[in-house]
């Protein structure tokens, strides 16, 4: 989604716009520009990547300046639709994320009072409406002119002859890097790590006056303070470090974050998280809300928590959440957030807190909105994702999930001490799965030269399979449908054929020998098979055409193994395929809109 950057200082602004732009270009985006205050304010933009506007922006001198990725909403991707954008006097120009709801109302009224536009954007009514309250103070005018705005907005302004940028946040991210005689503004953290990783997280209504040594931050016009982090990730560790992609890096990572992930809970002092919701008797239920993959952690979440803790968990689509006409109310949630500033999880929690539900946020972003909203934040340790395709994110998430459910489990002893060893395996399990990769490579290639596929699983391998065929569809643009496998015969077998195969995830649980049923079934129906199993399984190899092995686990940290092989097994393919592996098309890494 759209990224914002501005700089404040004694050096020249844009190359350090153009810099901090390329680490946002995995949030996905489709055009990009900047703006610099040289006398005059110089705007430099288009559709296109960074690299190509950094080979044809002329220097531009200055300071002080904004910068901006944009991921269309509102008009095409275009020159004119790209940001900054400008007021009629071309002397204030803004960078905007996220979206304003009542702009169509507020253009009319400007274009009656006599401004002109020239994109199609939310965002221009923005540098309109400050011009119009600008009278010497643009932090005033900054404040006044939102004070008529609805939506969500993360601003920058730059305006001519002014030493300063103003800064505004509501419903998105906005960060300020803190240097030496200079402060850089970010959406995003890995903008301005290669220049600090000192950082105040803005608050929703904040709006903040940032020169290159002050930063005054008002809210509801009081003076506040907010205050410092330290970043705790390093700018190498947004780096692909040999690898081609960063999608294969982080799928390469998985044993050393699951090693942290739960090297932090084992070694924290006090619970990971003060689950009485889990802990109270009365409890009719609990909630889990999630989007895309963290909604498939949500899911496998609902079988460990229901298995282990022994109560009835619900897992939604917090997208479809915010529709129903009934909550939970009373009752505890958590939430499962990668980003953390996902529009409709953050929605749902809203909506969650209204009614009195306290809310557990799972997060990979610290100071993110996520973990702000909620009343108990639980960070996994995946480190930076970068890749717009969750794989690490994921597995730090199951992390958290088994611990918690673990660390509140009904189970007896036995079963504890042999779940509480199992869990430390994984990182060798998962490694074993890694340096699987030329058998699963091999998978890949058949794979690639068809354009359906179906993946399916029962019990706990179902939320697998819809993460399996999620990651295959985004990177590889093959259309792949999760489904559950005994579901296949209620319709979707209309679709099979030789054309039409179909991975099997087979689990070694009570769901085994209806999955052996499935796989006769779809064999019987011309599709081809390639089956995920565990070594030593010799029967799955006389029913289906290909097998994937994965090392064994108990049942329940099967989706650990089993998804670890379909994210390679994604990967290879899109690879063969000759995708654009770490930035998918249409795609976002976090995406702030509803
Ligand atoms: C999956 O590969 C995607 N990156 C996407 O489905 C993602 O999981 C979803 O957008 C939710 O993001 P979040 O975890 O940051 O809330």
């Amino acid at each position: 989604m759209c990224g914002i950057v501005g700089y404040i200082g004694e050096r020249q602004a844009q190359p350090i716009l153009l810099t901090s732009l390329g680490k946002l270009e995995y949030r996905g985006y489709d055009s990009c520009g900047i703006a610099v205050a040289a006398g005059n304010i110089k705007v430099h933009k288009d559709a296109g990547r960074v690299g190509e506007l950094t080979k044809v922006i002329p220097q531009l001198g200055g300071t002080v300046g904004i910068g901006h990725t944009r991921w269309a909403t509102h008009g095409e991707p275009s020159q004119v639709n790209a940001h900054p954008h400008l007021d009629c006097s071309g002397r204030i120009a803004v960078v905007h994320n996220g979206i304003i709801n009542n702009f169509l109302l507020l253009k009319q009224q400007l274009i009656a009072e006599g401004h002109n536009f020239v994109s199609e954007t939310d965002t221009e009514i923005i540098p309109h409406l400050i011009e119009k309250y600008y009278d010497g103070d643009l932090g005033k005018a900054v404040e006044t002119a939102l004070c008529d705005v609805e939506g969500s907005y993360a601003i920058i302004v730059l305006a001519a002859g002014e030493s300063k940028l103003v800064v505004a946040r509501k419903d998105s991210p906005l960060i300020i890097g803190l240097g030496d005689r200079e402060n850089f503004i970010a959406s995003d953290v890995p903008a301005i790590l290669d220049y600090t990783n000192r950082v105040i997280y803005l608050e929703d209504g904040d709006v903040g006056v940032i020169t290159l040594d002050s930063i005054k931050i008002r809210q509801e016009g009081v003076e506040v303070a907010r205050e410092e982090h330290k970043i705790l990730w390093s700018a190498e560790e947004a780096q692909k470090g040999g690898y081609e992609h960063f999608m294969l890096k982080e799928i390469h990572e998985q044993p050393k974050v699951i090693r942290n992930t739960i090297g932090e809970y084992v070694s924290a002092a006090e619970p990971v998280a003060d689950l009485a919701i889990m802990a109270d008797t009365n409890l009719e239920g609990m909630l889990i809300l999630a989007c895309g993959t963290s909604y498939h952690a949500a899911l496998v979440g609902k079988y460990i928590v229901e298995d282990l803790v022994g109560i009835l968990v619900r897992a939604e689509l917090a997208s479809e959440f915010n529709y129903y006409p009934q909550t939970l109310a009373g009752t505890g949630a958590i939430v499962i957030t990668q980003s953390g500033e996902t529009a409709d999880t953050l929605k749902a929690m809203k909506r969650l807190k209204g009614v009195g539900c306290r809310v557990i946020a799972i997060t990979n972003v610290v100071g993110s909105s996520a973990s702000r909203i909620a009343d108990h934040t639980v960070y996994t340790r995946a480190g930076p994702e970068i890749s717009v395709a969750a794989t690490k994110s994921f597995m730090a998430q199951l992390m958290a999930l088994y611990w918690l459910a673990l660390s509140y489990s009904r189970i007896d002893t036995r079963r504890l001490d042999s779940l509480t060893m199992g869990l430390r395996q994984l990182p060798s399990k998962v490694q074993q799965v890694l340096d699987n990769g030329d058998r699963i490579k091999e998978c890949a290639k058949y794979l690639s030269r068809y354009e359906n596929a179906f993946f399916t699983g029962r019990g706990i391998s179902f939320p697998v399979a819809l993460e399996g065929a999620l990651k295959l569809k985004e990177i590889s643009y093959i259309h792949a449908e999760g489904y559950a496998a005994g579901e296949l015969k209620h319709g979707p077998f209309a679709l099979l054929d030789k054309n039409t195969p179909v991975i099997a995830i087979v689990a070694q649980d009570n769901t085994y020998e209806a999955m052996l049923t499935n796989i006769k079934e779809v064999k019987a129906r011309g599709s081809p098979v390639v089956a995920l199993a565990e070594e030593g399984n010799e029967t799955i190899r006389e029913l289906a055409d290909s097998v994937i092995t994965v090392p064994p686990v108990d049942a329940i940290f099967s989706p650990v193994v089993n998804t670890v092989a379909l994210q390679l097994l994604a990967y290879y393919t899109a690879k063969q395929r000759g995708c654009p592996i770490d930035f998918p098309r249409n795609l976002a890494k976090s995406v702030t809109v509803e």
